[in-house]
């Protein structure tokens, strides 16, 4: 139980909508479990009105917010300092306000990493030269590509339905990789989702993630992705969080291949930006438990991904 006082600190999100954003729950069931004395609110924020909003939380001391749709990339200008991930994702989900200066962050990157460290056994995996596919080039494909970048991985395909896409994204990522001060080599190339070359790719690589948003609510489409050539050896990752275990989740799982759902990214890349505003690192099992109970999950299907 949160209770408000005159020195109660305020996190939050914004974004246009909020209304459907799990954020609230997972934040204030880790802000109770440790007794700090924050909040975290959703801000409903109109693209017009981003700029004076960021001043309104600057002058107000808010400690920090997450930022969602339609303001990741547009919130950029109007920031003092931008990590090195919210640079080559091109886009910043936190915001820390601290002595006059606005810092962005995105993340997303470490926290689709942390995730796959929870299974530590399929992180130890992927050492050496490692061959990842990634399904989609929409904005949280951005952030996979990414992390996997600057873990070193060797090679990674981004294939996707609109191909020119896929293009754009490594034409946009692949010099930004060379010239931070990571010296990062990882070869990225472009395929169209439905190209035989795809299958061919699947069929070899060592991690196949999907950031694409088909799986979502259960959406049966996994038949585009080619999976008849998944080997058991392939770790594959599915960023979609509803349901758990997705259909393309279950077709690899049939194949014997271990699979990593999306709920733990989500509640990492918010513990990232909790441990940001309030020093602390959150309890990762509560963030959990609060953002299955949010998104109507019972705890059977949580413990099934
Ligand atoms: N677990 C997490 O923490 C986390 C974080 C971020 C996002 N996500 C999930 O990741 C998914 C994508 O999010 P986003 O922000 O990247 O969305 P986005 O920017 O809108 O990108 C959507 C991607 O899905 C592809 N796509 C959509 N429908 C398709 C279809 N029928 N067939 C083939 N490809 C299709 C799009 O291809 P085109 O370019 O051809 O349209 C695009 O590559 C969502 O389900 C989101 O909930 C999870």
């Amino acid at each position: 139980m949160i209770n408000i006082s005159g020195k109660t600190k305020i996190v939050g999100v914004i974004g246009e909508p909020v209304t459907h954003s799990r954020s609230p729950q997972m934040h204030n069931a880790a802000i109770a479990k440790l007794g700090l004395n924050f909040a975290y609110l959703p801000f409903e924020v109109k693209l017009p009105d981003l700029t004076t909003a960021i001043q309104g939380l600057k002058a107000l001391q808010v400690v920090g917010v997450n930022v969602t749709i339609p303001h990741k990339q547009n919130v950029i200008p109007l920031l003092d300092h931008i990590s090195t991930e919210a640079h080559l994702i091109g886009a910043v989900n936190t915001l820390v306000f601290d002595q006059d200066q606005i810092f962005g962050h995105n993340t997303d990157a470490e926290g689709f990493i942390r995730a796959m460290q929870e299974e530590a056994h399929l992180f130890d995996l992927l050492t050496g030269d490692v061959r990842a596919v990634v399904l989609g080039a929409g904005g949280a494909a951005r952030a996979v590509v990414t992390a996997l970048a600057l873990n070193k991985v060797t090679e990674i395909t981004i294939a996707n339905r609109t191909v020119s896409k896929a293009v754009a994204l490594v034409e946009d990522l692949e010099p930004k990789l060379l010239h931070t001060d990571l010296q990062l080599s990882t070869c990225l190339t472009s395929v169209e989702i439905q190209s035989s070359q795809l299958s061919d790719l699947i069929a070899t690589c060592d991690l196949l993630v999907n950031t694409t948003s088909v799986g979502m609510g259960n959406t049966a489409q996994v038949d585009l992705f080619n999976l008849g050539c998944l080997s058991a050896q392939t770790i594959v990752y599915d960023i979609v969080y509803t349901p758990p275990v997705t259909p393309l989740l279950r077709a690899a799982e049939a194949k014997g291949c271990p699979i990593i759902g999306g709920l733990g990214m989500l509640v990492h890349q918010g513990a990232i930006a909790f441990e940001k505003w309030t020093g602390i690192e959150p309890n990762i099992e509560i963030m959990r438990e609060a953002l299955v109970k949010s998104l109507g999950l019972s705890a059977k299907q949580e413990k099934n991904k």
